[in-house]
C-alpha cells in the first residue's frame, strides 16, 4: 500500500503534530509524514519531528511571499500531496493557498464558523456558549473559512477558564485531525458546492447532547 506522503506546518508545542505522528505509526494509517516545517526556530514541535527521525524545516522567511515561495518548494521536493496545518500562527500567502486548494487543511479549537481568528477559547467563554469544540476544514484564504470535514463537541462547564477549556477541546483535536486525515487518504472526501461529502460517512452517536444535563434540569424546585 503505497501512504499519503503529508507536510505538517507547525508555529510552536506541536502536540496535533504529535497526534499524526502517532496515528501514522500504525501500519494501517494510510498517510505518513514526510516533512515538517516550522515559522519558528524555538518551535517545541521540531523536536517532536527529530525524534520520530521525520525530516524538519525551519522556514524564518521574514515577509510572506518569501515563506510562501521556500515552504513551497520543499513540500514539492519532499512529494507531498497534502499539507496539514497544525498550530501555525502565520497568516499564508494568498498564492500558496490558491496553489494547495483542497490539499490544505487546518485544525481550529472552535465549531467553526463560530469563534474564528485569535483566542477561540475566549471567545466561547465570553458568548456564554454551553458547547464549543474544535473543527477540520480545508483552508481557504479567508482565515478559517472553508469547507468542513470534521467537528468534535465538548460540553463548556460553568467554572471553566480558558485553560481548563482549551485542554477539554485538545484532548478532542488530538482524536479528529488524525482521523481527517485518514478519511482524505482514503479518498473518501468530495467537495459539492463549498460542502464536504464523506463516502460512507457514518451518522454519530449519541444523536444529540444537551447542556445542562437532563437531571439537572428537571431538579425540584
Ligand atoms: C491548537 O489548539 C490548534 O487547534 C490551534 O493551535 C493549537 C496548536 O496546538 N490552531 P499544538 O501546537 O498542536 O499543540
Amino acid at each position: 500500500m503505497s501512504r499519503l506522503r503529508i507536510g505538517v506546518l507547525i508555529s510552536g508545542r506541536g502536540s496535533n503534530l504529535q497526534a499524526l505522528i502517532d496515528a501514522a505509526a500504525k501500519p494501517d494509517y494510510p498517510a505518513e509524514i514526510s516533512l515538517v516545517v516550522s515559522n519558528r526556530t524555538d518551535a517545541a514541535g521540531l523536536e517532536r519531528a527529530r525524534q520520530a527521525g521525520i525530516p524538519h524545516r525551519v522556514v524564518a522567511a521574514a515577509d510572506r511571499q518569501t515563506f510562501a515561495t521556500e515552504t513551497d518548494r520543499l513540500l514539492r521536493e519532499a512529494g507531498v500531496g497534502l499539507v496539514a496545518l497544525a498550530g501555525f500562527m502565520r497568516i499564508l500567502d494568498t498564492g500558496f493557498v490558491e496553489a494547495w486548494c483542497d490539499r490544505l487543511v487546518n485544525i481550529h479549537p472552535s465549531l467553526l464558523p463560530a469563534f474564528p481568528g485569535l483566542h477561540p477559547q475566549r471567545q466561547a467563554l465570553a458568548a456564554g456558549v454551553r458547547f464549543s469544540g474544535c473543527t477540520v476544514h480545508f483552508v481557504r484564504v479567508e482565515v478559517d473559512t472553508g469547507p468542513i470535514i470534521a467537528q468534535g463537541v465538548v460540553p463548556v462547564l460553568e467554572d471553566d477558564d480558558k485553560e481548563r477549556l482549551a485542554a477539554r477541546i485538545l484532548a478532542v483535536e488530538h482524536q479528529i485531525y488524525p482521523m481527517a486525515v485518514r478519511l482524505y487518504a482514503e479518498a473518501r472526501l468530495s467537495i459539492v458546492d463549498g460542502r464536504v461529502i464523506i463516502a460512507g460517512h457514518e451518522a454519530p452517536e449519541p444523536a444529540a447532547l444537551i447542556n445542562p444535563s437532563e437531571p439537572f434540569a428537571s431538579a425540584p424546585r
